[in-house]
């Protein structure tokens, strides 16, 4: 009984590992930059006062951009949306366009230019640059209602996950959490979770990365196409 205890233990801190912190990854700073001093990992995203935004208490700012969005006649939640945050936060870093904090960690919030990207940043040669047209990307921002779809994806219907009033996509992979107001935005981070590494492999390097290991920042391991399914239950 006692052994059957510990390996459950054992495989409880196994699954939790999976889920294991940004630091060290593509999104942290120290990472991207050998500054060769310890900047502060959350603040390239987060602040704790004066965000942009009251959720996630974000400090990046970045002019507005034009996004083209996905188009399809069989796309039936389609709603013509403009890009919507969260994903508007992901595009300050991954659409080639400068951006800097709102405020910069120390005293005075005096502008640390390590923090900020600049077009003409060394990085963006090295950035998975989506550039504003997302066309040619899975769509993101409309309203995830599965009673919409008329191709019989077999969508499952959103749970609701937590107090705050927010719903997730519940699948055997994983949970694919909704956005906005409402709780049912689809949004970049539906899919992907910027502080996790849940990984696979097979997948080849994922840049910076070199255990051989695929990170993606995936809410699932993707092998076969389990976290397609999760959704499109029926492709
Ligand atoms: C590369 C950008 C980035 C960095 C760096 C980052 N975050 Fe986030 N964080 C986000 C985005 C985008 C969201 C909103 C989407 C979501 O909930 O996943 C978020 C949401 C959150 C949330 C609310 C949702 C949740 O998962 O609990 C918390 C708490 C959070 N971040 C804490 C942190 C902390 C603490 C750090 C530093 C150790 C950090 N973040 C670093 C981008 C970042
Ligand atoms: C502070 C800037 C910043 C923000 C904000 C940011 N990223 Fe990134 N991201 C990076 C950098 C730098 C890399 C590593 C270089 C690269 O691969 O693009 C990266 C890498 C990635 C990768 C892995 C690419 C690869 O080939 O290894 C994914 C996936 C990704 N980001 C998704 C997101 C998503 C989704 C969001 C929003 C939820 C987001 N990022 C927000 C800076 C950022
Ligand atoms: C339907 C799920 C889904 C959505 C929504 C999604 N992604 Fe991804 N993303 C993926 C998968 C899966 C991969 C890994 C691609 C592969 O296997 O080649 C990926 C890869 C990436 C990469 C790395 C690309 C590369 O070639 O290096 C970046 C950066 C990225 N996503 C950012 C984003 C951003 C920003 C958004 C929102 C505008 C977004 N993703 C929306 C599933 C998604
Ligand atoms: C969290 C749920 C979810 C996940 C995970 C997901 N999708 Fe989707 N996907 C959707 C929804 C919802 C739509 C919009 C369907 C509609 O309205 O017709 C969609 C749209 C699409 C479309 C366009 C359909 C059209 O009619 O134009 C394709 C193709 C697609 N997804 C492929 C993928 C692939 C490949 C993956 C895995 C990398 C994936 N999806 C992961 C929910 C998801």
């Amino acid at each position: 009984m006692k052994e059957i205890v510990f390996i459950l233990l054992l495989l409880t801190f196994a699954v939790s590992e999976a889920g294991a912190s940004i630091k060290g990854t593509p999104h942290d700073v120290n990472v991207m930059r050998n500054s060769g001093k310890e900047l502060e990992t959350c603040a390239m995203c987060h602040t704790p006062h004066s965000s942009v935004d009251a959720t996630p208490l974000w400090d990046r700012h970045q002019l507005p951009q034009n996004y083209a969005m996905y188009e399809s006649p069989t796309f039936d939640m389609n709603e013509q949306k403009e890009l919507q945050p969260p994903s508007t936060y992901c595009m300050t870093c991954h659409n080639g366009v400068s951006s800097g904090l709102v405020n910069y960690p120390g005293p005075g919030s005096k502008i640390n230019p390590l923090y900020n990207i600049s077009d003409n940043d060394s990085l963006f040669s090295a950035f998975s640059n989506m550039g504003t047209d997302l066309k040619n990307n899975h769509p993101v921002s409309f309203t995830y209602d599965p009673s919409l779809d008329v191709d019989n994806n077999g969508f499952p219907y959103p749970r609701p996950v937590g107090a705050g009033g927010g719903k997730a996509v519940v699948g055997s992979r994983g949970k694919y959490p909704l956005y906005g107001a409402g709780g049912d935005q689809f949004e970049c981070s539906t899919c992907h979770d910027v502080h996790n590494t849940v990984d696979y492999a097979g997948k080849g390097l994922a840049k910076k990365e070199s255990s051989g290991r695929q990170i993606y920042f995936l809410r699932a391991d993707n092998s076969g196409s389990g976290m397609c399914t999760d959704c499109h239950v029926n492709r």
